[in-house]
């Protein structure tokens, strides 16, 4: 028998809700990610904050690196989905070669990474990494280890 606490936590992750088209869409992702608990359906109702610096800002080792390891590096990798944008680092999430430093915070900002199907961080953990890059403004372009 399949459990329907199942049903939903497997629709976010692997979002067969993509199947349904139209108007039923965002309703069905945001029912699925609201019984899943903690997966928000990401570009629906994209809050497209911007997070001021806090004090203490957050550090890259402590608070920002964990969560980038968690959402992003497996696809952005030598041998992931992406391997033209690695996401492995430090220098990786805070390089300006190419904009790169720019790119990840704004496809963070609009909820268009990590993809719609696939887990999503939590909003607290998505304020911890804006609000991260938005100490790095404050600190001159400068991100904190
Ligand atoms: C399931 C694999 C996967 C995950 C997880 C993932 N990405 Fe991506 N990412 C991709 C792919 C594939 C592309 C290429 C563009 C596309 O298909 O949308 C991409 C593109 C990008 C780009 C380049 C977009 C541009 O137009 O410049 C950035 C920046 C990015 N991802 C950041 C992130 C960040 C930050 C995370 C974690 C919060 C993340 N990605 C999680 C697969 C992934």
């Amino acid at each position: 028998m399949i459990s329907h606490f199942m049903i939903p936590a497997r629709a976010c992750q692997t979002g067969p809700v993509k199947l349904l088209a139209g108007r039923w869409r965002p309703l069905a992702l945001a029912a699925a990610c609201s019984l899943a608990g903690g997966c928000s359906p990401a570009a629906v109702n994209c809050p497209n904050d911007n997070p001021a610096c806090p004090s203490p800002p957050p550090t890259y080792q402590a608070d920002v690196g964990p969560l980038i390891a968690k959402y992003c590096s497996r696809c952005h990798a030598a041998d992931g989905g992406m391997p033209k944008v690695r996401l492995q680092s430090y220098d990786d999430v805070t390089s300006t070669d190419g904009g790169q430093k720019t790119h990840v915070f704004t496809q963070i900002k609009a909820c268009q990474m990590p993809k719609a199907d696939q887990p999503q961080p939590t909003a607290a953990e998505r304020t911890t990494i804006l609000s991260w890059y938005a100490c790095c403004e404050a600190n001159g372009g400068t991100c904190a280890r």
